[in-house]
C-alpha cells in the first residue's frame, strides 16, 4: 500500500524495493552532517574533544554553551577555517574534514557583520558569486532573491556604515545565503543587537532556515534563545557536548548538576535534604527541582493576616496542587523578586533553601517577605542527578 503511493521515479530502485530505499534515503537525511571523534587543541589547551553527533538535513541545531567553552572553535573547524587534530566531519556521505573553506558548501554568518565597508550592499552580496565566477545575470538574479529573503531590497545601494546593527547582520546573512550553502553557520549572530532587533531577526532567521530546509548550526550562549529556536540543542561544557536533545528535554530532564546548572533555574539540593520535601530518600546524590515545579500556600495560621486576603476575600491556596505531590514543608519567605509575569520567592524551609515561582496574576496575591508559609513538590517533576542515567522519572518517583 505505501509502495503505491511513492512517486514513479522511485521505480529504478525496483531491486532492493520500494520501501528499502525509502527507508534508505530517510536514514542518509538523518546523518546528513556527522561529526565524529572531533577534537582539537590550541598548544597545552584542550578545546574540544569526543565530539560526536548526528545532524539531519533541514535541522537547526544550537550549540549552547557558556563562553569559553570551545563553540566559536568547533564552528570554525566545521567550516574549515581552523583545523582539528583528529576526527571526521562527513556531509551527505563525503569526507570534508581536510577540504579548504571554500570548497566545503558551507555559509557562516560571524557575531561581528565584517563587510565590507567601501562596497554597497548589493556588492557584499554579490562577492562571493564573483568569486566562484557566476556569469553576471545569474549574479543580480540571485542577490535580488536574497535580498528580497532577508527584507533589504530597499537598502541594496547603500553602504554598511548607513545600515543599523540589525540591518547589517542581515547583510552578512544575505551574503552566506547567496552561494546556495548546504550547511548555515551562526556564531552569536544576534549578540551585538539589541533586545527588539534581536527578537525579529531571530524569528526572521529560524523562518528563512525552514523556507529553505537549510542544515543550520546556530551558536548562542543565551538560554532562551536556544529553547526558542533550535529543532535540538547541544549543551556544551567544558570542551565536550554534555546534553543532546529537543528543547522540552533539555529543560526538564537534566543529565546532571552541571546540565541543571545552565537550564532553567534548578533548585540543586543534597538528597538527604530533599527527603522531607519528597517524602522519600532519593538513591542519587542530588536531585534538581525547577522552580515552578514548587508550589507555595501560606500558612493556614498567617493567611488572616493577608492583605488581599482581607480586602478581596481571596480565597487562598494561590495554585492548585498537582495530583503527585509531596508532603507539605513549613517554611518562610525570605525575599521575593519581581520576574515579569513570574514572582520567584527565596523560601527558607528549616535550612532548606528553595527557589519558588508563581505566576503573577494579580499584585493582591502577591506574598509578603517573612511570611510563613508551606512549600510542597510536584514529585513528577524531581530529576535525579549524579549519573549520567537520569532520564528515567520512574525510578526516580520509586527511589
Ligand atoms: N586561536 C587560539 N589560540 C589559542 N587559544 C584559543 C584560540 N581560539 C580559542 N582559544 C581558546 O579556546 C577556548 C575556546 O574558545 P572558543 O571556541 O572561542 O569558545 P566560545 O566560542 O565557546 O566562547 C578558550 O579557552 C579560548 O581561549
Ligand atoms: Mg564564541
Amino acid at each position: 500500500m505505501l509502495a503505491t503511493d511513492m512517486p514513479q521515479t522511485h521505480s529504478r530502485h525496483d531491486s532492493d524495493g520500494l520501501l528499502t530505499s525509502a527507508l534508505r534515503e530517510q536514514a542518509a537525511d538523518q546523518q546528513y552532517l556527522t561529526l565524529k571523534g572531533l577534537a582539537k587543541r590550541f598548544g597545552k589547551t584542550r578545546v574540544f574533544s569526543d565530539i560526536d553527533a548526528e545532524i539531519a538535513r533541514g535541522e537547526f541545531i544550537t550549540l549552547l554553551g557558556p563562553s569559553g567553552c570551545g563553540k566559536s572553535t568547533l564552528l570554525r573547524a566545521i567550516a574549515g577555517l581552523n583545523d582539528v587534530d583528529s576526527g571526521e566531519i562527513i556531509v551527505d556521505g563525503h569526507d570534508i574534514t581536510r577540504l579548504p573553506p571554500q570548497r566545503r558548501g558551507i555559509g557562516m554568518v560571524f557575531q561581528h557583520y565584517a563587510l565590507f565597508p567601501n562596497m554597497r550592499v548589493a556588492d557584499n552580496v554579490a562577492f562571493g558569486l564573483r568569486m566562484k565566477k557566476v556569469r553576471p545575470e545569474e549574479r543580480e538574479r540571485r542577490v535580488t532573491e536574497v535580498l528580497r529573503l532577508v527584507e533589504l531590497t530597499d537598502q541594496a545601494q547603500r553602504y554598511p556604515h548607513q545600515l543599523s546593527g540589525g540591518q547589517r547582520q542581515r547583510v552578512a546573512l544575505a551574503r552566506a545565503l547567496v552561494v546556495e550553502p548546504q550547511i548555515l553557520l551562526l556564531d552569536e549572530p544576534l549578540s551585538a543587537l539589541d533586545a527588539r532587533i534581536r527578537r525579529h531577526l531571530r524569528d526572521q532567521i529560524r523562518d528563512i532556515q525552514k523556507s529553505l530546509g537549510l542544515t543550520t548550526l546556530f551558536v548562542t550562549h543565551d538560554q532562551e534563545e536556544a529553547l526558542l529556536l533550535s529543532d535540538r540543542i547541544f549543551l556544551m561544557h567544558q570542551g565536550s557536548i554534555l546534553q543532546q536533545g529537543n528543547a522540552a528535554s533539555l529543560y526538564t530532564r537534566p543529565v546532571d548538576a552541571t546540565a541543571a546548572g545552565f537550564m532553567g533555574h534548578y533548585n540543586l539540593i543534597g538528597s538527604e535534604l530533599a527527603r522531607p520535601l519528597l517524602g522519600y530518600l532519593c538513591d542519587s546524590p542530588q536531585v534538581a527541582l525547577r522552580p515552578e515545579a514548587l508550589y507555595l500556600q501560606p500558612d493556614e495560621m498567617t493567611r488572616p493576616l493577608l492583605p488581599g486576603h482581607l480586602e478581596a476575600g481571596l480565597d487562598f491556596p494561590l495554585q492548585s496542587l498537582p495530583a503527585n505531590v509531596g508532603p507539605a514543608l513549613p517554611g518562610v519567605i525570605l525575599r521575593h523578586q519581581l520576574l515579569g509575569n513570574i514572582v520567584r520567592y527565596e523560601v527558607d524551609c528549616q535550612g532548606l533553601r528553595l527557589n519558588v515561582d508563581v505566576l503573577n496574576r494579580s499584585a493582591r496575591q502577591l506574598l509578603p517577605d517573612h511570611l510563613r508559609v508551606q512549600v510542597h513538590a510536584d514529585l513528577d517533576e524531581v530529576q535525579a542527578l549524579g549519573t549520567h542515567d537520569t532520564g528515567d522519572r520512574s525510578r526516580v518517583a520509586n527511589g
